[in-house]
């Protein structure tokens, strides 16, 4: 595990953007694992930057999200593959054909999430999965307590989780309360992973994933046992670590 610590959130994002960047020119057919959150928006930012000024190609690129609300339509704005299309997508030159995100409206939802673990394996596994982690320690919707060896399944969200997504919809009721998620399982079998985190309230969450013990109460832990994985972190993020390489 390679713990890059940065200054700015500008610095870390370039940071990440660099190696996703480094990966995609040495294989064209990168196959992406992408998150949604307020943290990896800044590293789509420099992709993007990357693609109009620099000639970044995604043509050939296959992408896969961790993860999307059961109930929300696509075209809903709340909905993970809106979020990806108005975050990523619409500015660079990716294969619409190439885009996985979950679908949250399929009728058999454990025929549709096993599907979604063969088109991973079908398509040669995720070269790099970029991860964000919440405040809690969880990855994807993996919260605390989840199985370390999960696949991709249905989740009840937790009381907390709706009630802090209440205020992006109209009532109580519009607001999902199961979503799709890969599992932890899943996402270890990715190549590399780069976890990213950023801002104070993510410190004591880092120092659990990083420092911690490895459980399933932090599931960000998991991330101790992976072959390669980097976390790319501003100082903020970083500000509980005992160990403070400045990468
Ligand atoms: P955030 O979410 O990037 O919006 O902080 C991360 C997560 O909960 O996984």
């Amino acid at each position: 595990m390679l713990v890059i610590i940065k200054n700015s959130y500008d610095e870390m994002s370039k940071e990440a953007a660099k190696i996703v960047a480094d990966r995609l020119r040495k294989k064209p057919n990168l196959v992406l694992g992408l998150a949604t959150g307020s943290t990896p928006i800044g590293l789509y930012k420099e992709l993007i930057r990357m693609h109009k000024e620099e000639g970044l190609s995604f043509a050939k690129v296959t992408t896969f999200n961790l993860d999307e609300y059961i109930g929300l339509p696509r075209t809903h704005d709340q909905s993970y593959f809106y979020f990806m299309w108005e975050n990523l997508f619409k500015y660079i030159d990716v294969d619409r054909r190439y885009i996985h995100v979950p679908d949250g409206m399929a009728n058999d939802i454990d025929g549709h999430c096993e599907w979604y673990e063969n088109e991973i394996k079908h398509l040669g596994g995720i070269d790099l999965q970029i991860l964000g982690i919440g405040g809690n320690g969880h990855i994807a919707f993996n919260e605390p307590g989840s199985s370390l060896g999960s696949r991709t399944r249905i989740k009840t969200l937790t009381e907390q989780t709706v009630k802090d997504n209440a205020r992006f919809f109209k009532s109580m009721e519009e607001v999902p309360k199961f979503a799709i998620t890969m599992g932890i399982g899943t996402i270890m079998e990715a190549k590399e992973v780069i976890l990213m985190a950023n801002k104070t309230n993510k410190a004591d969450a880092i120092k659990s994933a990083i420092e911690g013990p490895v459980t399933h109460m932090t599931p960000a832990s998991i991330i101790q046992m992976h072959r390669k994985a980097y976390v790319v972190i501003d100082k903020e993020a970083a500000s509980k670590l005992t160990h403070q390489f400045r990468g």
